[in-house]
């Protein structure tokens, strides 16, 4: 791989490191959805599973190998034994770019512990396997295991080992992510100063993030002069996971002043990578996380919101659309300004010479007490009828579900609206669309359900389900919520307080602008 010197290689480990912490293992099919968009992202390097953990991973690194042309290297990971490194060497031989990536121990509670061998034993271990994996593939890869616990002295000497038996890229692990930055980078520092045969190789950092260091340790090391960096998408992997790729590539993206290095990351492709990883991995991302979290482009309080309006450098130092979301979002709470409410009315198309601001904002401030977010359709009815409480079109008088294995979910709903009563059956892919498709067979809206959340409000066998669900039709996107001891009965609750918003936004004749992609 010939690489310009400022480049920090992307190494993703999400479908090993990553797939280890995973609740349920991936078939071969997911990891190639993830293998494919890794490649849209453009990393470097992908590392694809274990081949000799089980057939299944032998078959998915197999398979990426054959599948993912034209892009990334495909590696694979291997122990310090002949039979995994062969193994190894059959599962990435169809990619265009192989590469072997073996590992042994090297701090002194690994070696003496774990591998009951002597240092010399290691080394030797070490330079043998080097050199078999050599000759069954030309891109050699080797990691000092719990580099950053291993001893200086005896980690020069490990590298210089593994670079004379033919490794061309030499990673060094903080396993259990315990060292501080500074310690890192210097330890970074001493094998560029100390391992006489370093320039023959590149030096790679693979950290784990148990105490929060994880970025920290890793770009504290690419200014040191690391040049590939081992990652996961949403920071997913063993324990606390490993360090995040999005949080380094867009560190390295937005200070090339400080790293002086870059990365080819298509960062657009960030945000919907990071879905994908959390959809196939069953892995949902905290809110507040860095970059791809759903509050991460989103303002809450007013002084922040007034600032964004203004100029949004103020409070922004990445642009939503760089990690390919469509728009940052202001959360319209009681903590926001007057500003930013008449910000939103004006997107609403409500011009402010129609309107007293002072009466709007006090309505806002009240309503806003009492529900915590306004959303744009609140917005909108405060603006239509004053603020008062206003009706709701229809009422779910009644709704059965019949479902369960080997059953076809049919469910009838019985609906009133102006009076009259409406009942409708249909069947559907599970409970909930069941019951959604009756509903709609009475309502007759035409709405998409874009995410539903699901979460228990009380505890114990009894708990309360509050279900929020996010859904769009032709006047917009709107949040619904319903809550009930049942999740069927809480999803349609929730799908019925959709389908009075969007029947008042037809009656006011109002549309609401399509949500930004921020869940
Ligand atoms: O954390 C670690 O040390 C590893 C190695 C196999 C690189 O995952
Ligand atoms: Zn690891």
């Amino acid at each position: 791989m010939s690489i310009k010197k400022d480049k920090v290689i992307v190494f993703d480990t999400t479908l090993r490191d990553g797939e280890q912490a995973a609740p349920a293992s991936l078939s071969v099919d997911q990891k190639l959805r993830i293998a494919r968009q890794l490649a849209r992202l453009g990393v470097d390097v992908i590392e694809a599973g274990f081949p000799i953990s089980s057939p299944g991973d032998f078959d998915s690194v197999s398979t990426i190998a054959r599948e993912i042309k034209d892009g990334p290297v495909i590696c694979g990971l291997a122990r310090l034994v002949a039979k995994d490194i062969e193994t190894c060497a059959k599962a990435v031989k169809p990619a265009q770019r192989p590469r072997i990536h073996t590992f042994i121990g090297t701090s002194a509670i690994h070696t003496e512990k774990k591998l009951r061998k002597s240092e010399d034993e290691v080394l030797a271990l070490i330079t043998d396997s080097v050199k078999l994996a050599r000759r069954l593939c030309d891109d050699v890869q080797f990691s000092a295991e719990d580099a950053g616990r291993t001893a200086g002295d005896y980690l020069c000497r490990v590298v210089e080992a593994a670079i004379k038996a033919g490794a061309s890229t030499i990673n060094i692990p903080d396993t259990v992510g315990y060292t501080a930055p500074e310690q890192f980078g210097a330890i970074i520092s001493m094998l560029f100063d100390r391992v006489p045969n370093i320039d023959k190789a590149r030096i790679a950092v693979h950290c784990h993030n148990d105490l929060g260091m994880a970025t920290a340790n890793s770009l504290t090391a690419v200014a040191h002069g690391a040049r590939q960096v081992e990652c996961t998408i949403n920071g997913i992997g063993e324990r606390a996971g490993n360090a995040s790729l999005e949080e380094i590539v867009m560190a390295i993206k937005l200070r090339p002043d400080f790293f002086k290095a870059h990365t080819d990351i298509n960062t657009r492709e960030i945000m919907h990578t990071s879905k994908l990883v959390r959809e196939i991995c069953n892995m949902p991302v905290q809110p507040n996380k860095a970059i791809v979290g759903a509050n991460a482009f989103a303002h809450s309080s007013g002084i922040h919101q007034d600032g964004v309006l203004k100029a949004k450098k103020t409070y922004e130092i990445m642009s939503p659309q760089s990690i390919g979301l469509k728009d940052n979002r202001m959360n319209l709470t009681s903590r926001s300004g007057s500003h930013m409410v008449k910000t939103r009315l004006a997107d609403l198309g409500y011009l402010e010479t129609e309107y007293d601001m002072r009466s709007v904002y006090a309505k806002f401030k009240a309503l806003a007490d009492k529900k915590g977010t306004v959303y744009d359709d609140d917005l909108v009815t405060l603006m239509e009828t004053s603020g008062g409480d206003i009706q709701d079109t229809f009422t779910l008088e009644y709704l059965t579900v019949s479902c369960g294995k080997g059953a076809i979910p049919t469910a009838t709903a019985k609906i009133t609206a102006d009076g009259k009563t409406h009942r409708a059956s249909a069947i559907g892919d599970g409970a909930v669309d069941a019951a959604t498709k009756a509903i709609d067979e009475i309502v007759g809206y035409k709405i998409k359900i874009d995410n539903l959340s699901l979460a228990s409000v009380t505890e114990g066998r009894e708990a309360q389900a509050k279900v929020s669900l996010i859904a769009s039709s032709a006047e917009g996107s709107f949040v619904g919520n319903g809550v009930s001891t049942d999740i069927v009965e809480a999803s349609a609750n929730a799908y019925m307080d959709i389908i009075n918003k969007i029947a008042r936004m037809k009656k006011f004749k109002r549309k609401i602008p399509k949500m930004a992609d921020m869940c």
